[in-house]
């Protein structure tokens, strides 16, 4: 895992939409994995600017976001595939179909999450996951608990997660949905590069757990230890836990160097 801790959440988007363009540069069938929240907004404001500044295209990429609600209405805006549009593929060039979501409207949300994941693996694979992380150390929304091995599957949020997303539905928990559909972490740990963002001093605890805690599954995010190509994007409060944060910025110095 490298590590970077930036002053402000805007150097993080500059970074992240560095290696992303990088990436489309090499491979511009390239596929993306997307994140919602509002830790990656910064980053999709960057590559919007990018986009209309001709630096950067999403003309031959696919995307497919790490998950779903279930039981809002197909066109609540709050819904994740309504997010990603409106934050990032309706300002750029993605062509019609290519960003995916889960498909939570079916009836069959098991049958829904299996066949997620099998489009995942027919795409040829996520290249480039862009990831959150939550207070409660989920990623995608694995919640604590969760299995290492798991695929896209249906779960439950914790009371945890619905209170920090009830700032999206008026402050209110009980309109935050108790089910998702989620790329399993499984299914993450499958990425070519997983890029995980986290900015704020109310991730710091999470933050700790995920680089200098020990591998566990009441810490999901922990599992990113074992993936071989893992960047973690930091501002100083999400880092303000981090035991080795002077090694972590010298590994870092002389990384670009
Ligand atoms: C949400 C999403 C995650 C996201 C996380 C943090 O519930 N399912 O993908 O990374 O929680 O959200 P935020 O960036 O708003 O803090």
């Amino acid at each position: 895992m490298r590590i970077a801790i930036l002053p402000t959440p805007e150097d993080i988007a500059v970074v992240a939409a560095d290696r992303i363009q990088s990436l489309l540069e090499r491979k511009p069938s390239a596929v993306l994995g997307l994140a919602t929240g509002s830790t990656p907004l910064p980053l999709y404001d960057e590559l919007t600017k990018r986009y209309e500044a001709g630096e950067i295209s999403f003309a031959n990429t696919q995307s497919f976001n790490l998950d779903e609600y279930v039981g809002l209405p197909e066109d609540h805006p709050e819904g994740y595939a309504n997010f990603i549009h409106r934050f990032l593929v309706d300002r750029v060039d993605f062509p019609k179909g290519a960003a995916h979501g889960p498909n939570v409207w079916t009836g069959d949300n098991d049958q829904a999450a299996a066949n997620y994941d099998k489009a995942i693996r027919d795409a040829g694979g996520i290249d480039l996951q862009i990831l959150g992380i939550g207070a409660d150390g989920h990623i995608g929304f694995n919640e604590p608990g969760g299995s290492f091995a798991s695929r896209t599957h249906v779960d439950v949020l914790t009371e945890q997660t619905r209170r920090d997303n009830a700032r999206f539905f008026d402050g209110d928990i009980t309109k935050v949905p108790t089910h998702c559909i989620t790329q399993g972490l499984g299914t993450i740990m499958e990425s070519g590069e997983a890029l995980l963002i986290a900015t704020g001093a109310g991730k710091a605890e999470a933050v700790r757990q995920l680089v200098e805690g020990a591998i566990s599954a009441r810490w999901p995010a922990t599992i990113l230890q074992m993936h071989p190509n893992a960047i973690v994007l930091l501002d100083e409060p999400a880092a303000q836990g981090l035991e080795l944060a002077d090694f972590y910025r010298e590994v870092w110095v002389k990384h670009q160097a």
